[in-house]
């Protein structure tokens, strides 16, 4: 299995801190946002890894990742997004990267407590449609929000205003080679972009969505009030064996 980091965007919702530089880039508190998406996809064993990024900065990603060195692995990878279409636009970016092969996709802004390994591992066994991973939150009208029957998830509905459970899809995606056709059928929401929900609404459609609880806390860190939160979480939290994995710099 490959892994795929989506690190775009302009951070709008974050702006004057995104004026001159690239959300990912910021700190969380002792290190860049997009280290903790890079140390779960390589504490989950993936060691082929893209990070997708854009705009102004993109060089800037060259010069702190470099060739992945200090993260223990042999190289890395990086695709560049021309303008804003959104997660799954960035995401079709990945299709040559991935060359017919399972993907693990990560959100740059997405930060998990816990290991993603499990879910890694149980998507390794099957292999085939996707897997998406849930989270109860407090405010699931800022997410994709989804309904789960059992075993079963019926729907995802993105950002919903009266959102039918609390179960937000976090930022943390599995799929088979199939993404890739599904990605090439999309139009663009309301916002402009190529919405992920779309493609997992489509996984699910074919009864081929599995999902997958996510255990401690989970954040992301794309707003304000949501970085300062990632930050307070990660700084209680310094005995994490992923969130602070130790980088040789
Ligand atoms: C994106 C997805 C949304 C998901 C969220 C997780 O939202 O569209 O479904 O719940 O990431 O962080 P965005 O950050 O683009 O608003």
């Amino acid at each position: 299995m490959k892994g795929v980091i989506l690190a775009g965007g302009l951070g709008t919702r974050m702006l004057p801190m995104t004026r001159v530089t690239n959300k990912h880039l910021l700190p969380v508190y002792d290190r860049p946002m997009i280290y903790y998406p890079l140390q779960q996809l390589v504490h989950a064993g993936i060691r082929d890894i893209l990070v997708v990024t854009g705009g102004d900065s993109a060089g800037d990603f060259l010069k702190l990742l470099r060739n992945g060195h200090d993260f223990g692995l042999e190289h890395l990878r990086y695709a560049y997004q021309e303008g804003e279409g959104g997660i799954a636009e960035a995401l079709g970016l990945a299709e040559y990267f991935a060359g017919g092969e399972p993907i693990a996709v990560l959100l740059g802004d997405n930060i998990y407590q816990n290991p993603l390994k499990e879910a890694v591992d149980a998507f390794r066994r099957s292999s085939s449609g996707a897997m998406i991973l849930l989270k109860e939150v407090e405010d699931p009208e800022r997410f994709g929000v989804a309904t789960v029957d059992g075993d079963r998830v019926v729907e995802i509905v993105e950002k919903p205003t009266h959102p039918v459970s609390r179960l937000a899809v976090t930022g943390c995606y599995l799929y088979d080679p199939r993404v890739f056709d599904v990605i090439q059928t999309l139009r663009p929401s309301g916002r402009g972009e190529l919405e992920i929900t779309d493609v997992n609404n489509r996984y699910i459609e074919w009864g081929e969505m599995q999902h997958h609880v996510v255990s401690g806390w989970w954040t992301d860190a794309g707003t304000v009030e949501s970085l300062r939160r990632a930050s307070n979480l990660v700084a209680q939290d310094r005995g994490n064996v992923v969130l602070n994995a130790p980088t040789t710099s």
